[in-house]
């Protein structure tokens, strides 16, 4: 008998259904009320007492095999039939669109408005050596207003370092090509700064840069102008001497952001201005060492933060907010633009 059930044990694993026909006699084969596993139960009574256990265990695997081949063809014919019951011409799931993060729609803003009075776009490499950098700019070593920017060092000696702002690609866009040139640089700058709602290791600048015959102080102040009318419908600034090393002379400028509301109050501190780009004429010093003559040509240059200006269009108080990629605040960009 212990030969018989093992037979059935290996016809029972090679066995695979090609029909739901063949799955069904082979259900009734087994389970059925004449099946065979009836039949072996009904002879099992008739067994020696010795030979019932190592018996009993033989059935009891053919059952279990049988029963869980069964099952194996329950589901599959489950799975077709569900397959077979989709419905293609249901409409899809709701698909969320995502929004322009909001400094792609200040810095395309930005950009636009350059680009209409004839700038370039040029980029330059987020890993700078400090020439570029630095020296180039009017920044030798150890000179104090390197201080002035917290830089990230990647090496010493020669020095390899993030770069901690746009102004670097002035230089390469002045290596590379004569004047007249006028081009604006966006990108990524990097300062080692303590995080506080106004400061963030990594940011986002534009620089700007102009250099031709007999370009003065004038033109600068009047692209400015041009530039805060067309980006935030107001042209009052006002220009307050400061100091970078790649210009002279420098200043800062400030918008007149006027004292409306009590926003208007809280950002400007109750003056009405604010502070919105650093700039100069650009230094015979700088001219000389991306060997353009300083005697024919001269040029200004401008460097605002992407952050800065888009926190004063949106009234956004916490640089933070930016990075934190929480669709809450993502999501009220989406209509804009
Ligand atoms: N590079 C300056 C900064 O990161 C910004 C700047 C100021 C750029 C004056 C300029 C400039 O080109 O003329 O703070």
């Amino acid at each position: 008998m212990i030969e018989i059930i093992k037979e059935h044990i290996k016809e029972v694993e090679n066995f695979s259904a090609e029909s739901k026909e063949n799955s069904e006699s082979f259900r009734i084969k087994y389970l059925g009320k004449k099946g065979i596993l009836n039949e072996l139960f009904k002879k099992f009574k008739d067994i020696d007492a010795n030979e019932r256990k190592i018996i009993g265990k033989e059935i009891n695997i053919l059952k279990s095999k049988v029963k869980k081949k069964v099952l194996e063809f329950q589901s599959e014919k489950k799975e077709e039939e569900n397959k077979a019951n989709e419905d293609l011409y249901k409409p899809g799931f709701p698909i969320e669109f995502g929004s322009e993060h909001p400094l792609n729609i200040v810095r395309k803003n930005i950009i636009g408005i350059f680009e209409k009075i004839g700038y370039c776009i040029s980029e330059g490499p987020e890993i700078e050596d400090d020439w570029h950098n630095f020296t180039a700019l009017n920044l030798p070593k150890h000179h104090p207003a390197r201080d002035m920017q917290d830089t990230f060092f990647i090496k010493r000696d020669p020095d390899i370092l993030l770069r901690t702002h746009t102004s670097s690609v002035q230089i390469r866009y002045m290596e590379k090509n004569s004047p007249p040139i006028k081009t604006i640089s966006p990108g990524r700058v990097y300062r080692n700064e303590d995080i506080s709602a106004r400061s963030h290791c990594l940011f986002h600048q534009v620089e700007g840069l102009y250099i031709d015959r007999d370009v003065s102080f004038a033109n600068l102040k009047h692209t400015i102008e041009y530039f805060c009318k067309s980006m935030f419908g107001k042209s009052q600034i006002r220009l307050r001497p400061s100091y970078f090393p790649f210009t002279e002379p420098s200043a800062e400028v400030d918008i007149y952001w006027g004292l409306k509301s009590e926003t208007d109050y809280r950002i400007t501190k109750g003056t009405g201005w604010l502070e919105i780009m650093g700039c100069g004429m650009v230094d015979p010093n700088v001219l000389n060492n991306c060997n353009i003559d300083s005697e024919k040509y001269s040029g200004f240059a401008f460097g605002m933060g992407i952050e800065r200006i888009a926190m004063l269009m949106y009234q956004i108080s916490d640089i933070r907010y930016f990075f934190q990629n929480d669709l809450r605040f993502l999501k009220q960009f989406s209509k804009i633009n």
